[in-house]
């Protein structure tokens, strides 16, 4: 009996592979997936493992991070726009590998864009995944589109995502012509929001789901993005501090006085809740040279800076910038003496109206985004249990010094969930595990060991067995974890040289799921992640 069992499932292997002719099915998607409601297909195309794909008709906006992809396997490549409302749509595509996994996985957004990530829809489908994105119901980086268009809206905060998985769930199965086995998420910043809109809102969506950096609380993320302003002033403003004295003075003052507390100088702070950073050594002294030094406005700035932020009812609203975080990629977006860009959309296309002038922006009007809340974008329901019933898993990762989103609100959201649905931290590791990752900033880059298989390693995208080990990349972590059961302990960071995996690797460490904080040995080379443990 065993044995003839054995062979029937031998021989629907074999009829399997003998049904499925990739090429052919790349040849008449087109035609099929033109029945799916509400859909245009503009086109399905063979892509060979190798090509380097253009995507001239990308947004501009979007091409600093989308001017090109090579693709690293062969693939059907399906783009289509899908109608959501009589005034309003997404575009998406759908990657379909011929060494398919049975896998389906969704890719995210960043920012307020409109921009499909090209770079991770090539990295899941390297490994089997039949993979799609979407523009988010607009395209490019501006919130322009949501002005007048509450549609246009709707798709930016939960309807695109949706309807990507919904469409693309169905494009798998006409292509393949069986339905997927397991779907996953990937996705970071407004993507890891967009991770967390579906394990809350659409806990059927996935069985597992890697949300980075999520900017989750997000209507009270803009406000506080857009308070620095307040803080700092503008250029002229007696508050303002110089991208010099934050990357030349401050930044190395916090390390002077924060950097050992973990026994390491390695310009990493592995928890920076544990750094209570006192700027008033910076202040002037009649006798300092003035470009080293503070005016103790500056320095009660600097405080208020690394403060939390409270609401009119003087309830938390936004935890603190962690310090350690301040990076030159970042320092004039945030403390530039101009409204955060995104936090000004919002105010001007959404909130408000384009007519207001936001360096007037005060709590009243942050107050008021709060309550506004359109589509519940905020994201911070802290009832997981739908998620939890279906076996659903999440993975949620923050860089300890992202300076963007505050890796302090994802502690934030971790104890919401915890009180809302009165679970201890051990419990709620059995759907939902959160890794801080030391001296990452945002999503990626840093000092830290930040490699973690959120995308493709490296300068040159080389995924290798080892990139791919599930003790070090958060995706294949999250592959084993729903479907052997075996959920990650920590997650294994790398730092390469110069940040390329081809010049070797520089250090690795361990990083720990919250609330544990890795600790170092005390004796141990701090390069080997076995001088540290959890604690
Ligand atoms: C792919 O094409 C783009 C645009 O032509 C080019 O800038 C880039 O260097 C190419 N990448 C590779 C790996 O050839
Ligand atoms: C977005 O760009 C695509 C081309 O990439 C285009 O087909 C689509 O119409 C555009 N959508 C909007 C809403 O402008
Ligand atoms: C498909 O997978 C097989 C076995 O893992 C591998 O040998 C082959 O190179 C892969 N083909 C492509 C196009 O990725
Ligand atoms: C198609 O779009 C219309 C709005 O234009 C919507 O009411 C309808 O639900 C959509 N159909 C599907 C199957 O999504
Ligand atoms: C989808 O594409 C078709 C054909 O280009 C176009 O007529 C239609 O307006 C598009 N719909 C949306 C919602 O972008
Ligand atoms: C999906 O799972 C079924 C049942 O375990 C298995 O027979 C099938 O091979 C899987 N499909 C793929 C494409 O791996
Ligand atoms: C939205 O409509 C209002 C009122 O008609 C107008 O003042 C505003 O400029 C519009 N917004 C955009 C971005 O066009
Ligand atoms: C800075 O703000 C002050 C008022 O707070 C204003 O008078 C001045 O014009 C502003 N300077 C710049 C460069 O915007
Ligand atoms: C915010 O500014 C408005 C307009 O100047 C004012 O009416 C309101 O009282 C201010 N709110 C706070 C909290 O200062
Ligand atoms: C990818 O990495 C492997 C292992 O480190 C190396 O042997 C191979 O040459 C690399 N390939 C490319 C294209 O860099
Ligand atoms: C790493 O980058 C630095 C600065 O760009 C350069 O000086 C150094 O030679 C690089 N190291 C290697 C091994 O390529
Ligand atoms: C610290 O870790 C190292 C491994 O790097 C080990 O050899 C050493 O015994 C450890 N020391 C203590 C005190 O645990």
């Amino acid at each position: 009996m065993p044995r003839l069992l054995h062979l029937a499932s031998l021989f629907s292997v074999l009829l399997y592979a003998h049904a499925f002719d990739f090429d052919s099915a790349c040849n008449s998607i087109a035609s099929e997936a033109a029945s799916i409601a509400n859909a245009t297909i503009f086109f399905a195309e063979y892509v060979p493992a190798g090509t380097n794909l253009t995507f001239p008709d990308q947004d501009p906006t979007c091409l600093s991070t989308s001017v090109s992809q090579v693709v690293l396997t062969d693939m059907c490549r399906v783009a289509l726009n899908v109608s959501t409302s009589d005034r309003s749509g997404i575009t998406m595509e759908a990657w379909l590998p011929r060494n398919w996994t049975g896998r389906f996985l969704s890719t995210g957004n960043g920012g307020l864009d409109g921009c499909i990530q090209y770079i991770d829809l090539a990295y899941t489908t390297a490994q089997g995944f039949a993979t799609v994105g979407a523009n988010n119901g607009h395209n490019g980086t501006s919130g322009e589109p949501f002005s007048n268009n509450s549609d246009i809206l709707a798709d930016f905060v939960y309807r695109s995502i949706h309807t990507n998985v919904v469409v693309g769930k169905e494009i798998t199965k006409m292509f393949y012509g069986t339905p997927h086995n397991t779907s996953y998420y990937l996705g970071c910043s407004t993507g890891g929001r967009e991770g967390f809109k579906a394990v809350q809102d659409f806990p059927d969506e996935f069985d597992g789901v890697v949300a980075g950096s999520p900017a989750v609380n997000w209507n009270n993320l803009l406000s506080w993005s857009a308070h620095f302003f307040n803080i700092l002033g503008n250029s002229s403003s007696p508050t303002f501090i110089t991208s010099d004295q934050w990357l030349g003075l401050i930044h190395d003052d916090i390390l002077k006085q924060c950097d050992t507390i973990d026994g390491v100088a390695d310009g990493i702070i592995e928890d920076p809740n544990l750094c209570d950073y006192k700027p008033e050594e910076l202040i002037c002294s009649p006798s300092s040279n003035t470009s080293d030094c503070l005016t103790a406005e500056q320095a009660a700035a600097l405080r208020l800076v690394f403060s939390p932020m409270y609401g009119e009812d003087g309830n938390l609203m936004y935890p603190r910038m962690q310090p350690g975080s301040e990076n030159a990629d970042f320092i004039a977006l945030m403390y530039g003496g101009e409204v955060f860009p995104f936090s000004n959309d919002w105010f001007h296309y959404v909130v408000l109206d384009p007519s207001f002038d936001t360096t007037t922006l005060n709590l009243t009007d942050y107050t008021l985004a709060a309550e506004l809340n359109p589509f519940n974008i905020e994201t911070f329901n802290g009832n997981l249990s739908a998620f939890q019933a279906r076996n659903g898993k999440v993975i949620t990762y923050h860089g300890q010094a992202d300076m963007l989103i505050s890796p302090a609100d994802t502690e934030f959201y971790y104890q919401h969930i915890a009180k809302t649905m009165a679970l201890p931290p051990s419990d709620i590791d059995n759907f939902l595990r959160f890794f801080r990752i030391s001296g990452m900033s945002h999503c990626e880059t840093g000092v830290g060991a930040w490699e973690i298989g959120q995308t493709l390693p490296g300068a040159s995208g080389n995924l290798t067995a080892e990139t791919l080990d599930p003790e070090r990349n958060v995706l294949t972590a999250m592959v084993r974890w729903v479907e052997e059961g075996i959920a990650p302990e920590t997650i294994l960071g790398t730092k390469y040289v110069n940040d390329t995996t081809e010049l070797g690797v520089e250090f690795s460490r361990r990083h720990c799921r919250y609330p544990f904080r890795n600790t170092y040995n005390g004796t141990g080379d701090s390069s080997d992640p076995d001088s540290w443990s959890c604690k």
